[in-house]
């Protein structure tokens, strides 16, 4: 045979070898969803389905908005109070917005609600029908690629591939895409396209969905009752908690700087304020020269704020999560009025200011328990 042909012949059998598994795969899925799919207040179950009943793209539109940063718990009882105040898009349109922000209390996100009404408004002024394709619900608010994809397919029973965080695991694990998940979406997505079988589309959807809530979770999998176990490359490979791939941790970069804790009298230690906006916006903190992204420039009393006998009294570390910080830390004794711009905090009241944890180490590097309440027992009574 010659080269090309055999590379062709490869290519084929791969693609049809890789077809052949999706094709059934999906088959096998949906026999799973048959007997164990959720009963979810806004779903037409397989058995209705079968006798009929037909999703209404109202219900299906409305959980899924409310669906998109929500669990599916916490949902039931909102989209069921929905339902009973306005049961189709033109009693939502007709409502005023300021009910449907307050029934939306508590679901957050609350643009969601703002694009919830919005989009109600546009659809009963356009005769009450929701578009049937992708294309057409993404003009609308508030629905975006994934929502028109759960829409198309789980309302109108049409072809789209619904790609969710559960659907992203399943998939991760039955192909062991070794991509780490933020670069393999678009190699999820030709995956769940082949999936999506030419009858059903709908509960494959959520039968994608349901699997991935159910049986293949983040944690502890519960492979030996996964319909999907035998196509299950991950499974075969050993470890399914292994994907989806997760980038490897970025190196933290190490900033460094001095910490100057200032003793006065009775205890008492020199404070300022940092500026509203920014890193620990508003909190106390003891002076500290900047915070340099340089690791080789020493940092040494020199640059304290104020003449002292400073000495160095050791270095704590913190992890803030773009840096980690190293502070040296000096402390002096000293006396008289706060320097412009600083604050004498008496030694009672240092554990009840709003001090981050990188400021109460330095504090307890040079003056250890400073920071903690006194306990009730040692605190002195006024006439003691
Ligand atoms: N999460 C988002 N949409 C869902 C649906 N239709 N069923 C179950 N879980 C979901």
């Amino acid at each position: 045979m010659a080269p090309a042909d055999q590379t062709r012949k490869a290519h084929t059998s791969k693609a049809q070898t890789s077809k052949a598994i999706s094709n059934d795969t999906a088959l096998r899925l949906l026999a799973w969803y048959d007997s164990h799919h959720r009963d979810l207040p806004w779903r037409v179950t397989p058995r209705e389905h079968a006798r009929g009943v037909r999703p209404d793209p109202y219900r299906i539109w409305l959980s899924e908005v409310m669906l998109q940063q929500t669990t599916v718990e916490a949902v039931k009882s909102y989209f069921l109070a929905f339902i009973e105040k306005w049961p189709d898009v033109e009693a939502l349109a007709a409502a005023p917005t300021e009910g449907v922000m307050k029934a939306w209390a508590g679901l957050g996100y609350y643009s969601r609600a703002r694009n919830l009404k919005a989009c109600a408004d546009l659809v009963a002024a356009r005769g009450g029908r929701f578009p049937d394709t992708e294309t057409g619900l993404r003009e609308l608010p508030g629905i975006g690629a994934y929502t028109s994809a759960a829409i198309t397919a789980i309302a109108f029973d049409r072809h789209a591939a619904v790609v969710d965080g559960n659907v992203e695991r399943v998939i991760s694990r039955l192909f062991s895409i070794t991509t780490p998940l933020s670069e393999a979406k678009a190699e999820i997505r030709v995956h769940v396209e082949r999936m999506v079988p030419a009858t059903r589309p709908g509960d494959f959807a959520q039968a994608m969905m349901d699997l991935g809530a159910t049986i293949c979770t983040p944690r502890r999998p519960r492979c030996m009752l996964c319909p999907l176990r035998e196509d299950c490359s991950a499974v075969v490979s050993g470890d399914p908690e292994n994907f989806p791939v997760r980038p490897p941790k970025a190196e933290k970069p190490l900033r460094r700087g001095a910490a100057f804790v200032s003793m006065g009298d009775d205890g008492a230690i020199l404070l300022r304020r940092r500026p509203e906006k920014g890193l620990l916006g508003g909190m106390t903190e003891v002076p500290t020269t900047a915070w340099t992204a340089r690791v080789d420039g020493a940092t040494t009393e020199a640059a304290a704020p104020f003449p002292g006998d400073w000495r160095r009294a050791g270095t704590v570390a913190h992890v803030f999560t773009h840096f980690t910080l190293e502070l040296e830390v000096f402390r002096a004794h000293i006396e008289g009025d706060a320097p412009a711009g600083h604050f004498w905090s008496p030694a009672h009241e240092i554990s009840g200011e709003a001090l981050p944890t990188v400021m109460k180490k330095a504090i307890e590097a040079a003056i250890p328990g400073a920071t903690k309440k006194p306990s009730p027992l040692s605190a002195k009574r006024p006439h003691d």
